[in-house]
């Protein structure tokens, strides 16, 4: 084991910063990362053994429990839900032999469910060793159960299994542009970093993963920021369930991702009007562990970039304009998106949202001026650089320019991914994607905003409905308690546990949505989450915190007899009857008088 163990930690220089990786790498050797091993580990990198275990623990894919050869485990989005995954999953127990969340006795299988792979489009989703498999039916299961019966490793098994579809359906000016790899970075490098930065800027360029910070201020923010070394990372960590847009861009437009990048650092390395002098800048993108797919496609995309002289040394002929991509892969943990964890992950520790400020781009990766920003974002630069900002602001709405990519999901005939010019209503994604009888749309994920069909002229745009992507839509027939149920789980799963509120405010929700769905709530119940709300958007360290009730009180609003049909009674109870709970001693003790109960009258 030491030799492998060496290996690994010599193909990534023995560097702390690698720690993610070298685990994630040990355990693809060994099934697990033992106690020797992180012995081993924290030795050799210097590091105390407790930081080396507590990164280990703390991600969802990294598993420190007992060897096991295969693991599966189901993705568990509402949309899978609604696919029927939960009968899929005992099934595979059966054909098995496992129970569910534990290891089999010869550690050969182990099945339970994780949170959204970012396969709604084709679900529900399965995880084999972090690979991912679409569309899993009781046939395809009977299919893996075999090779895991077998022991055929992973990367024997029949490739069509993996295959994933991009299902693009509707492409407008990024899915369908004309460019050949090369054209926008050209563009770029023709004119100054300041015109650059000029035209992001003068689009109105804001960014596509959430929040819709203005791009070309935090690139002139981490331009500006006094250092000799920056950064620019990508954020393709894609967690918010039903988000896939980001899958399916790095999968068809790598080269458009890669480019923004490369101009992003243009614009934010040069300094001065002198154009020859560029500070050392170095490119990351984060790829979330459940796209690990995309990994060797995307480092060959990476190598034939380098090999045409569009990344490097003197990048396309400009001199001194060095820039390379790294790509580090992220193991399971939905916080990791948020920018300042991301950026603790990629320096090889727990992904724990950091204080701010100082913000990422004056003190970002190493402490260092970062720019982060997403994938569609970065894709979107680089359509700006090739374009112009007049052509670009052609498209969308005055506040809201260009195009959002959607990924859209759920009860439709057409599933997929959708690009829309902002200002498009809800009417029309819903009549694109085939939706009928509709009765509420997620819009966004879980930390978005939850709609009901009275509100489909409402708009795609920064301006009404902003969005990261996500847009999964629910008929009829659907029960959006239930909905909100599976996110409240979704939040309490992946709270980091870093600050108080949240870590007990998530569990909370997660109890109480638990109690009202077995039909034991009451209406101060209700009232109890939204005081929760109010608690955790004062308190919560990062935005995982502040949306965790969204969806709860988005759905209790709109829906609100889902919830009261659940309740016990209507009236006005605590949540704990504690007078109720007396019952049995009274009836052992063969008292009911009025001082045998905490109310005054008797009632049995
Ligand atoms: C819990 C949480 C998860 C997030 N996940 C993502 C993500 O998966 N991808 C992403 O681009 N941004 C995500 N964000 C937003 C990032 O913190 C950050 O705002 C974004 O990467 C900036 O890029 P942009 O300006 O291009 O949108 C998340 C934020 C939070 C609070
Ligand atoms: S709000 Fe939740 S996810 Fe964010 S730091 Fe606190 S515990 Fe972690």
């Amino acid at each position: 084991m030491t030799q492998a163990l060496q290996t690994i930690l010599d193909r990534h220089q023995i560097n702390p910063t690698r720690l993610l990786q070298i685990l994630r790498e040990v355990q693809d050797a060994e099934t697990w990362i033992s106690p020797e091993a992180i012995d081993y580990i924290a030795g050799q990198i210097g590091l105390p053994r407790a930081q080396v275990d507590g990164v280990a623990g703390f991600y969802s894919f990294l598993y420190t429990d007992a060897p096991c050869r295969y693991r599966l485990l189901f993705s568990d989005n509402i949309t899978d839900r609604m696919q029927g995954n939960m009968d899929l999953l005992p099934y595979l127990c059966e054909k098995l032999w496992v129970e569910r969340g534990r290891i089999s006795e010869d550690s050969l299988a182990f099945v339970d469910t994780t949170s959204c792979t970012g396969l709604c489009d084709q679900g529900p989703g399965l995880l084999v060793n972090g690979w991912a498999i679409p569309r899993i039916t009781r046939e395809r299961l009977d299919r893996i159960a075999e090779l895991v019966l077998e022991q055929t490793p992973v990367e024997q098994w029949p490739r069509d299994l993996f295959e994933i579809e991009d299902n693009i359906r509707r492409a407008d000016i990024l899915l369908d542009n004309p460019m050949e790899p090369g054209d926008a970075l050209v563009a770029a490098l023709a004119v100054s970093p300041e015109d650059v930065l000029g035209e992001v800027k003068a689009a109105n360029l804001r960014g596509r993963g959430g929040a819709g910070f203005t791009t070309a201020m935090k690139w002139e923010a981490c331009r500006k920021a006094p250092g000799d070394h920056r950064y620019v990372v990508c954020n393709a960590d894609e967690g918010e369930p039903g988000t896939f847009k980001d899958r399916v861009l790095l999968t068809r437009q790598a080269d458009l991702v890669f480019e923004g990048m490369t101009i992003c650092a243009y614009a934010i390395a040069a300094q001065g009007n002198n154009v020859k002098n560029f500070e050392s800048v170095r490119g990351l993108l984060y790829l979330r562990g459940e796209y690990r797919h995309l990994l060797e496609p995307l480092n060959q995309v990476l190598e034939r970039r380098r090999a045409a002289g569009l990344l490097g040394k003197d990048i396309h002929g400009v001199t001194n304009f060095d820039f390379d991509i790294e790509i580090h892969l992220g193991a399971g943990a939905y916080v990791c998106g948020e920018e300042s964890a991301l950026i603790e992950s990629l320096e090889g520790k727990r992904g724990i949202p950091r204080n701010r400020p100082p913000y990422p781009v004056t003190h970002g990766y190493l402490q260092r001026p970062t720019t982060v920003n997403n994938v569609e974002t970065f894709c979107a630069a680089a359509l700006i650089a090739a374009g112009g900002a007049e052509w670009y602001r052609s498209f969308g709405t005055v506040k809201s320019a260009g195009t959002k990519v959607l990924s859209v999901s759920g009860d439709c005939a057409r599933p997929g991914i959708y690009e829309y010019p902002f200002g498009t209503t809800v009417r029309q994604v819903l009549e694109d994607c085939g939706a009928e009888n509709t009765l509420a749309i997620q819009v966004s994920g879980p930390s978005g905003v939850c709609i009901s069909v009275d509100e489909i002229d409402r708009r795609i745009a920064f301006e009404d409905l902003a969005t990261a992507g996500a847009f999964m839509v629910f008929d009829r027939s659907r029960d959006m308690f239930a909905v909100a149920h599976n996110f409240a789980h979704f939040f309490a799963h992946e709270s980091c546990g870093f600050c108080t509120p949240c870590r007990v405010g998530t569990a909370m929700l997660r109890a109480t949505m638990d109690k009202l769905a077995a039909g034991h709530g009451t209406l101060y119940d209700l009232a109890e989450i939204e005081k929760l709300d109010r608690v955790l958007h004062q308190s919560a360290h990062c935005g995982l915190g502040h949306t965790a009730c969204n969806p709860t009180l988005d759905t209790m609003k709109r829906f609100r007899p889902t919830y009261e049909r659940r309740l016990k009674s209507l009236d006005f109870e605590p949540a704990f009857d504690l007078d109720g709970a007396l019952a049995a001693a009274r009836r052992m003790t063969g008292r009911n008088d009025a001082g045998a109960h905490l109310t005054t009258e008797a009632s049995e």
